[in-house]
């Protein structure tokens, strides 16, 4: 296919009811993201600079350029630009205050009366920007120090690849600072100078429990062998705060906020 030049201006027509219709379709399929009627809107404005750089004039010729096959990378553009990737540092404290108070008390005990190994292994499945899993990085090494032999480990993916390589950059506006309790911030993350002024990076403590990789929960099968995937909602659910340990048939399940942001955290004991 020959395509324009991206900077010769291409005029795109609005995008019509049908258009959005088979969008939305197309979306929510392949990622469980369900676009209401009002994000058209939003839909148009994400993508109207996109497909005139391909060249293209029309939201349906779009469409056709996402799903002609061959095109698995224009769908994860695509995807790129409709995810909404709002987080924070420390969002829902609710969250960190149950495990806090609950749920690292008893891992602490099963571990001392050796019942179970001292392994801890997290997932954060829609961790957007990495603010989700710095944040449960930096709670975990504070409550179970790696020098007393505990072994950390935190899994974190999202379906959109232009967030995870923000997420690995591991770099934010200072502003952000504010959402991380003081001593937090002086242990595990570093401040900008210089051409860096401005920005807070994480640093190497943090940095090293995390692996990043790309993954839709709305795929049939995962790529990875994870024990906790079953218990994992697609994102758009809000299953909240959901910590489970195995036990050899018997599981128990930790649901302790009502309907929250963090939309799906799954830690796993031993
Ligand atoms: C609103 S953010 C929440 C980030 C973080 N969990 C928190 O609570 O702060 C939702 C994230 O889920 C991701 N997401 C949406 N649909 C997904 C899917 N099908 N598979 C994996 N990630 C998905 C989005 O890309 C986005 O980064």
């Amino acid at each position: 296919m020959m395509h324009n030049h991206p900077d010769i201006e291409t005029a795109l027509q609005p995008i019509t009811e049908q258009e959005f219709s088979r969008f939305q379709k197309l979306i929510y399929g392949v990622a469980g993201i369900h676009l209401a009627p009002h994000k058209k809107a939003l839909l148009e404005a994400r993508l109207s600079k996109h497909i005139r750089e391909l060249g293209l004039d029309s939201f349906d010729a779009y469409y056709k350029h996402v799903v002609a096959a061959g095109q698995d990378d224009e769908l994860v553009r695509l995807l790129d630009r409709v995810s909404t990737n709002e987080t924070h540092f420390f969002r829902e404290p609710r969250q960190f205050e149950f495990l806090e108070s609950r749920v690292f008390e008893e891992w602490r005990e099963t571990a001392a009366a050796g019942i179970k190994p001292k392994r801890i292994r997290l997932w954060s499945a829609g961790c957007s920007s990495g603010e989700e899993p710095y944040s449960i990085a930096m709670l975990l090494l504070d409550h179970f120090p790696q020098h007393n032999g505990w072994e950390l480990e935190i899994f974190a993916t999202d379906l959109s690849t232009r967030i995870l390589d923000k997420a690995q950059a591991a770099i934010w506006p200072v502003v952000k600072a504010k959402e991380i309790p003081e001593k937090y911030l002086q242990r595990f993350m570093l401040r900008g100078t210089g051409s860096q002024d401005g920005k807070m990076k994480a640093g190497a403590e943090i940095r090293s429990l995390i692996q990043f990789e790309r993954l839709n929960l709305n795929d049939e099968r995962y790529p990875i062998a994870h024990p906790c995937h079953r218990a994992v909602d697609r994102p758009s659910s809000a299953l909240g705060l959901l910590v489970r340990r195995s036990r050899g048939k018997s599981e128990r399940h930790y649901r302790p906020c009502a309907p929250c942001h963090a939309d799906s955290l799954s830690i796993e004991r031993g």
